[in-house]
């Protein structure tokens, strides 16, 4: 027999643009009760429009998960409506390309600031809310880049292979409590993350940089990989919303081929055999 329907409240973090916008406008117009957060509310535009487009409503609220005080403020809310949550996705991230040597401690640190600390900061608030009632999801957009590393990512794919081993220790932690942690980790999908939010290092267009030729041949070589991408990123929100609807979810969830055949690469070849492949790779493309 079919479970009736029941809406879940969620909370959804970096709700501006790409997969945070269509999570929150797909699951809002699924019934669902969507607190969708963003750090800058000028931005709300993307979203009202997406929402009025399926017939659906959320809430919007100012959430910049480095900013502590900002996530209290989020969470006292949701305590006060609800007193609960059933679903946090952790979603709000960049990726900043770089040799590391042209990236400075900085950039570094605020890399990680985001796409870690910054998951930890809101997951944190949100366990109280799921503990009392033995159940709850918590959803990380990874990445594939959080399963394997590639050069002038470094700091991208520490920030995500970070939040890999995160969710994976939260996993076995929260499950005495009824509470699921998963991981979605994506190839690469056209979003703003490329375009508009898209961050360089410092010296990355240094011409002083020894490493000034490579950085500009890998841009001009990534931006034809991103112009090439025709993946839909609604595919990321259909799959969150599967992961809302299933018993015992997976830890890791990978959508798309690109990802899968990465994963599946990188698992079944040994590891001097797979970084060989990747550095032929990165010595065509710098040749090319
Ligand atoms: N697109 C891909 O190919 C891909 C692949 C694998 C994983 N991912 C991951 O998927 C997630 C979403 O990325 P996307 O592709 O949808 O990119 P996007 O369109 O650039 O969206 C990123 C969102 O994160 C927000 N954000 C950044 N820093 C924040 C902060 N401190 N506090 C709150 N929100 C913040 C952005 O807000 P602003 O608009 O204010 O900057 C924006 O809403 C990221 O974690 C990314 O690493 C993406």
């Amino acid at each position: 027999m079919k479970t009736p329907f029941s809406p879940k409240v969620i909370l959804i973090t970096g709700c501006s643009s790409g997969f945070g916008l269509l999570m929150a406008a797909r699951l809002a117009s699924k019934g669902h009760k969507v607190y969708a957060t963003m750090r800058d509310l000028n931005k709300k535009e993307f979203l009202l429009n997406e929402l009025k487009k399926r017939g659906a409503t959320a809430e919007i609220l100012k959430l910049d998960v480095t900013d502590k005080k900002n996530v209290t403020e989020v969470f006292s809310k949701i305590g006060n409506d609800y007193g609960y949550l059933d679903v946090l996705i952790n979603n709000a991230g960049y990726g900043i390309g770089g040799f590391f040597e042209d990236l400075t401690d900085e950039e570094i640190r605020q890399q990680l600031d985001t796409n870690f600390f910054g998951v930890q900061n809101v997951t944190r608030q949100a366990i109280p809310l799921m503990r009392p009632r033995k159940a709850g999801k918590i959803i990380n957009l990874s990445s594939i880049a959080g399963l394997y590393a590639s050069p002038c990512f470094s700091a991208y794919n520490s920030s995500k292979w970070a939040l890999e081993a995160f969710s994976e220790s939260l996993r076995y932690e929260l499950k005495p409590f009824g509470i699921d942690v998963c991981v979605i980790e994506p190839g690469s999908y056209r979003t703003k993350i490329f375009d508009e939010n898209a961050r360089q290092a410092k010296n990355f267009n240094n011409p002083q940089s020894p490493y000034y030729a490579m950085s500009q041949k890998l841009k001009e070589k990534f931006r034809k990989h991103v112009n090439d991408l025709h993946k839909n990123p609604e595919e990321i929100a259909i799959l969150a919303e599967k992961l809302i609807n299933t018993k015992n979810p997976p830890l890791r969830n990978i959508p798309d081929l690109e990802a899968k055949t990465l994963y599946f690469l990188r698992r079944l070849l040994p590891t001097n055999i797979f970084n060989a492949i990747v550095y032929i790779i990165f010595s065509k493309e710098l040749q090319s």
